[in-house]
């Protein structure tokens, strides 16, 4: 095997393995789209795309939240008083939850409606997306490890976790569930045992601890995995400070919690202002010397930014780094093709085909008035130390220039579909993508089916020499 550069990896390019095996294994066997022709000329001409990872709930997962909804109704029976209003009541939370609001009332779990709307419909929805990203992530706990939740509310995530990784109901774990509403947490575990107990009929080793305390509180132990969802949201925006300062404190206060070779999950919403608070936390994360490992396929600029433009502004970063010459210092990844000059860039979110979703719970949301067609979020995985795999290293040698990267994206390159397919002029379909080479247009020949929201890719085609004139995208053919 050629040994793996670092700078390549950290760019998120695909090893050359065929270039010392013999010519036959040089070909991989999951090359779509070969046209009949001569073998040399389908090797040079042929795009090849390879399936890594799709965004998506594992047949298990849904599997198990089929058990969701008695689940929840056993432990947390609705009071005839309240089922008639239920509907008005999700009604309610929802418009409550989506509004631009710079942030929400601390209890606003606090009171039995809102709580119970809260589980009935928030619940599962979150337990679905988290379960699209869970199932597929390449992760793995040590037997012991510890689980920090911040703002677990009514520990959707460990739930999300037991349905998405049935290898881990046999691990011993410590899962430290803090939120500042202590009833959504006790909510949480009756439902969380019920749920495990009505599904398998036993239940995980899990150790869980419920701390009624607010993100930058104590705990006694640092974790291997730390994770949040839905919670930032919540007050990120409270704060006036430049948006990648309050980055910059947030990452700091989250490593914090996690161990020196621990790695974190964080899931917002989906909307433009969750997108651009991960893009910054992103930045920051890597300031601090935490890798994404996704959904990023590189660890250069994040060119779906939303409104974040950078952690300090230029002055300051050089005087950071202590001398006015050295750039690119922590706190400046180094640039990638950007969407077409706009007030706001898109920002990094997935949407997840919502028919997925077990019937009961399509039926919940109807009812409540909010059918749900795809379930939206933003999200990142990140890590250090011993956690962070090369294939997203820490990017401080890359200086490599577009035009070197362009180059070497014809031997392999990762590519994380971002959006829903749409029809270009040419009669072919285009998905936006992010790759090394920054903002990209996955092109897909027409009658070709195009790839689910979060599908990760390893795509071999050389980039078109011009990039899309409308987005200003590089174009991928696939
Ligand atoms: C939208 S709920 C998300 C709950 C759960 N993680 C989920 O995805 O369904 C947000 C939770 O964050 C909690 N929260 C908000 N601000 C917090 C803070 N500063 N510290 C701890 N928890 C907080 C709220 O009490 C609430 O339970």
């Amino acid at each position: 095997m050629p040994p793996l550069s670092a700078e390549g990896l950290a760019a998120g390019f695909i090893p050359d393995f065929g270039a010392e095996l013999g010519d036959e294994d040089a070909i991989p066997r999951y090359v779509t789209n070969v046209h009949p022709g001569p073998r040399q000329a389908q090797r040079r001409a042929a795009p090849a795309v390879r399936p890594l990872e799709i965004l998506a709930p594992s047949t298990e997962s849904l599997r198990a939240l089929e058990s969701l909804q008695a689940a929840i109704d056993e432990s947390f029976p609705l009071q005839a008083k309240h089922r008639d209003s239920l509907r008005g009541d999700i009604r309610q939370l929802w418009e409550e939850l989506t509004s631009d609001r710079e942030y929400r009332s601390v209890d606003y779990l606090g009171t039995p409606p809102a709580l119970s709307a809260y589980l009935r419909y928030f619940l599962p929805w979150n337990v679905f997306r988290l379960a699209s990203i869970l199932s597929n992530a390449d992760f793995c706990l040590p037997d012991n490890a510890v689980i920090i939740d911040i703002g677990s509310g009514p520990l959707t995530l460990p739930i999300a976790l037991w349905a998405s990784r049935p290898e881990l109901r046999d691990v011993p774990l410590t899962i430290y569930c803090m939120d500042r509403v202590e009833r959504a947490l006790e909510a949480g575990k009756a439902i969380f045992e019920t749920f495990c107990l009505r599904a398998e009929g036993r239940l995980p080793p899990w150790r869980i601890e419920l701390r009624k305390e607010s993100f930058g509180g104590s705990l006694p132990e640092r974790a291997h995995l730390l994770t949040s969802a839905n919670v930032f949201n919540e007050f990120f925006w409270k704060d006036r400070a430049p948006l990648g300062e309050r980055a910059l404190a947030t990452a700091r206060s989250l490593l914090g919690y996690l161990r020196a070779d621990g790695s974190l999950f964080i899931m917002e919403p989906g909307d433009p202002r969750s997108g651009a608070f991960i893009s910054a936390l992103r930045a920051a994360l890597l300031a601090e010397g935490a890798a994404p490992l996704g959904p990023c396929p590189h660890a250069l600029s994040c060119p779906m930014p939303g409104i974040f433009r950078h952690l300090l502004p230029p002055e300051e970063t050089r005087v950071a780094k202590g001398d006015p010459n050295a750039a690119p210092s922590r706190f400046v990844l180094p640039p990638v093709a950007m969407p077409k000059k706009r007030d706001k860039f898109p920002w990094c979110h997935f949407g997840i085909d919502a028919s997925k979703a077990p019937a009961w719970l399509e039926a919940v949301s109807a009812e409540a008035g909010l059918p749900k067609e795809r379930a939206v979020l933003s999200y990142i995985w990140a890590a250090r130390g011993a956690s962070a795999r090369p294939a997203v290293g820490i990017p401080d040698p890359l200086r490599s220039s577009e035009r070197e990267r362009r180059a070497k994206a014809s031997k392999g390159i990762l590519v994380r579909v971002v959006s829903e397919p749409f029809a270009l002029p040419d009669g072919s379909a285009g998905q936006y993508a992010c790759s090394s080479l920054g903002y990209t247009l996955v092109k897909r020949p027409r009658g070709e089916a195009p790839f689910e929201s979060g599908a990760l890719l390893e795509v071999t085609a050389a980039p078109l020499p011009r990039n899309d004139e409308k987005s200003g995208a590089i174009v991928l053919p696939s």
